[in-house]
């Protein structure tokens, strides 16, 4: 049996630059030094680390499975010496995503979000490695619901005799922590029945049948875990592609859709989903809109291989920045007139989100102080 590799992105927003826009160079800097000591002690292959917004970005390569205690401890390490960094510079929301002191095991739970995937690698594995901010994991569910569902999106479900086989879907409930395996295209009209309601499910994996996994998502709820507002989960998604799975250009078509996604504003307005690069990934408008970056790479031998040069050291890679392309202004264009448009609205659903999905709310006391003046209807 050939060794399997994981692959392993986790991320955090631990403090950024004027507001909740980036992480300083330097917090990048001493979270890639923590991640080339991984590399260096046999722990990680590669890794790769980048940004979304306020966002870092650990994207590794390793063989040590899912939910790895020390993979995971190596990532809650970066992001504890990046919000170190944060901290001395006096950054906005340093250390915001880290919920506890200490490690307890995993970074779920604890703060962060993870998408994490381990698998047979083929002959030549390409991957997108999709990443957000300003947004709920939830945001996910429509391009993937296309992605994977729909053949007017996926010729390749209709012609491609390994993609004819359909996909199984987690779905997850991210209010009560349930979830259910469920089967496309047989219970395609109950899986869009759970997904269309984007406050509560998402989708975690998706499986092809005999490829095994082809996508899983990150879907932490960093607001409820923590019990009160500490950011939106700004989720990230790893999808294998070509060859029986969708290809690139079938995962990357459903965000030329500027969907509108709940996060944005104080976590709690709709605004349109924003395709960029992810050095145009600061929120400039109304703190967004909630952006969606897509980084292209292999997978090689257990290692990240880009388009960089020959002699590169590790952890520099040069992913293919999909969105960063001119093609797509006119999806950002749409994005921000839709933007625009939404916030029109002021504070006035459906601008805003429905009143339990808010990250803050004045209204008990509002209501408290208006008790006494509250009169029956004539
Ligand atoms: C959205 C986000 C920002 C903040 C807003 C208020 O995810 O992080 O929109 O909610 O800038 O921030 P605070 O509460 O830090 O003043
Ligand atoms: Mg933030
Ligand atoms: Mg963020």
């Amino acid at each position: 049996m050939p060794e399997k590799v994981t692959v392993s992105l986790i991320k955090a927003d631990v403090g950024s630059i004027a507001g909740h826009s980036r992480p300083h160079p330097r917090m990048m800097e001493v979270a890639s030094n923590v991640l080339a000591k991984g590399v260096k002690d046999g722990l990680l292959n590669d890794y790769y680390v980048t940004r979304c917004g306020d966002d870092i970005q650990l994207l590794m390569t390793h063989r040590k499975g899912e939910n790895n205690k020390e993979v995971h401890e190596l990532s809650w390490n970066a992001f504890m010496t990046a919000a170190g960094e944060a901290k001395k510079m006096h950054l906005y929301a340093a250390g915001q995503d880290l919920l506890s002191d200490a490690f307890s095991g995993n970074v779920r739970g604890q703060g962060p979000g993870a998408a994490e995937m381990e698998f047979e690698e083929r002959p030549t594995e390409p991957m997108l490695v999709f990443m957000a901010d300003k947004c709920g994991p939830s945001a996910y569910s429509l391009p993937v619901s296309k992605i994977f569902m729909d053949p007017f999106t996926t010729t390749g479900l209709v012609i491609d005799p390994r993609a004819h086989l359909g996909y199984d879907i987690e779905v997850v409930d991210v209010v009560d922590h349930k979830k259910v395996l469920m089967t496309s295209p047989a219970e395609l009209y109950d899986i869009l029945a759970l997904l269309g309601d984007t406050t509560r499910y998402a989708v975690k994996r998706v499986i092809h049948r005999t490829l095994g996994i082809a996508a899983v998502i990150s879907t932490e709820k960093l607001n409820i875990l923590a019990g009160k507002y500490v950011g939106k989960d700004d989720p990230v998604m790893l999808v294998r592609c070509q060859s029986g799975l969708p290809a690139v250009g079938e995962v990357l078509q459903p965000f030329a859709f500027p969907q509108l996604v709940a996060g944005w504003m104080r976590g709690s307005h709709y605004g349109a989903w924003y395709p960029c690069g992810v050095d145009k990934s600061d929120p400039s408008y109304h703190d967004g809109p909630p952006r969606v970056c897509a980084l292209g790479i292999q997978i090689t031998n257990g290692k990240i291989q880009g388009a960089e040069p020959p002699g590169s050291k590790p952890g520099d890679h040069e992913p293919v920045d999909y969105f960063a392309g001119e093609e797509w202004d006119i999806v950002r264009n749409k994005a921000m007139e839709i933007s625009i448009y939404m916030r029109g609205h002021g504070p006035f659903m459906p601008g805003i989100v429905s009143p339990e999905e808010l990250e803050y709310t004045t209204r008990p006391e509002i209501l408290k102080k208006l008790e006494p003046r509250m009169k029956p209807l004539d």
